[in-house]
């Protein structure tokens, strides 16, 4: 069987995060989230994987994966450039796809759903994976009688079923003439949600299966950390390959080759990427550091802090910070140079 992973997408929710580079590549607990999907998909024996690409710095997702051999899986690119909706992304496959059914993975949702082959076992003309939710007006939604999919509606105004879609769906090669059919939502957008109200409409089974607990669609900032904090918390191990000294490691935290920690404490479960030096610093759980980071005499906890990155002096939780920042304590003036739709608490 061949998977679909979704890496296009405008990703305005997370600027400037995205203004450089897609957020499915947004390295949370020490891989990005697309990683954290295609890993799911190739541990549930699915090894042909098609990742679509969007028109925000598609190279850099293809010099991220490559072939996929260092993933253990076949990777190849389909490029849809402009966001036209989930739908027109699907549609887009049509001649890789070689076998009757697919998978089909949001890149920046993360679903920790195990049963992904009974899942892709389906009858019907397509499956969707769903969960119960408190807020369905946020969600597209299934309606549900009799154990099948009678309908579909994208954020519902009226409480008509509290069971959202979480962005895994199985289809077969009927989906195609359904969305050559399909017309733009009032978005513009060609939605994966009409697609599968076509099948229905035409008389077609659309199976589903419903998902205990937690799962993420990691579209904001406050779902990265969230996100962040639920994979640390799950696959976080105590792992220590880079150099300790004079400090107090505890509990499942993962230091990465090449780093360092002098004179600090990290409480787990935390993650320190390769070639970071932790100094005179404290790191607190559920936190993220990335590659090549250097924090003095700082103090993290419950953040995400991508590559490259320099904190000195500062205490920080709940934060998110980009590739390449440095967040300095300084004298007496702040000096600032922050992008659009920033947030600084003081
Ligand atoms: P969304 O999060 O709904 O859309 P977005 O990425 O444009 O984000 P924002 O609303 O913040 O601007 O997309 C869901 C997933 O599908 C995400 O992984 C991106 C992907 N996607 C595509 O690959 N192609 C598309 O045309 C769209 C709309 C989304």
């Amino acid at each position: 069987m061949q998977a679909v992973i979704l890496h296009g997408g405008q990703g305005t929710r997370l600027r400037p995060l995205t203004h450089t580079g897609p957020k499915q590549l947004i390295k949370i607990a020490g891989k990005p989230v697309s990683q954290w999907v295609l890993e799911q998909i190739r541990d549930a024996g699915i090894k042909d994987i098609i990742i679509i690409l969007g028109d925000n710095n598609p190279n850099k997702v293809v010099e991220y994966y490559g072939e996929g051999s260092r993933f253990g899986v076949n990777v190849t690119y389909v490029y849809q450039g402009k966001a036209r909706g989930l739908a027109d992304a699907v549609y887009k496959v049509k001649d890789v796809i070689t076998e009757d059914r697919f998978l089909v993975y949001l890149g920046d949702n993360i679903v920790p759903y195990d049963n992904l082959p009974s899942f892709l076992s389906f009858k019907g003309s397509a499956s969707i994976l769903l969960a119960k939710v408190d807020n369905p007006n946020r969600f597209g939604v299934a309606i549900i009688k009799d154990g099948k999919v009678i309908r579909l509606v994208e954020k519902p105004k009226e409480k008509i079923s509290d069971s959202a879609l979480v962005g895994v769906y199985a289809f077969t090669r009927e989906i195609f003439e359904v969305i050559e059919n399909l017309k733009p939502s009032w978005r513009g957008e060609l939605e994966i949600t009409d697609a599968i109200q076509g099948l229905i409409d035409r008389g077609r089974e659309v199976e589903y299966k419903i998902i205990d607990g937690w799962w993420k669609d990691t579209g904001t900032p406050k779902d990265i950390l969230e996100a962040n904090s639920f994979l640390l918390d799950k696959y976080a191990e105590r792992k220590i390959e880079g150099e300790v000294r004079e400090s107090s490691i505890d509990g499942r935290v993962f230091i990465e080759k090449e780093a360092l920690i002098e004179n600090s404490t990290i409480r787990g479960p935390a993650y320190i990427g390769k070639g970071s030096k932790i100094i005179n610093s404290y790191i607190g759980p559920f936190t993220s550091i990335g590659d090549n980071c250097v924090i003095e005499k700082g103090e993290i906890e419950y953040s995400v802090i991508l590559d490259n990155v320099r904190v000195e002096g500062v205490s920080m939780m709940d934060s998110l910070i980009g590739n390449n920042s440095s967040v300095i304590k300084g004298k007496k003036w702040v000096k600032l140079i922050i992008g659009e739709n920033s947030r600084v608490e003081i």
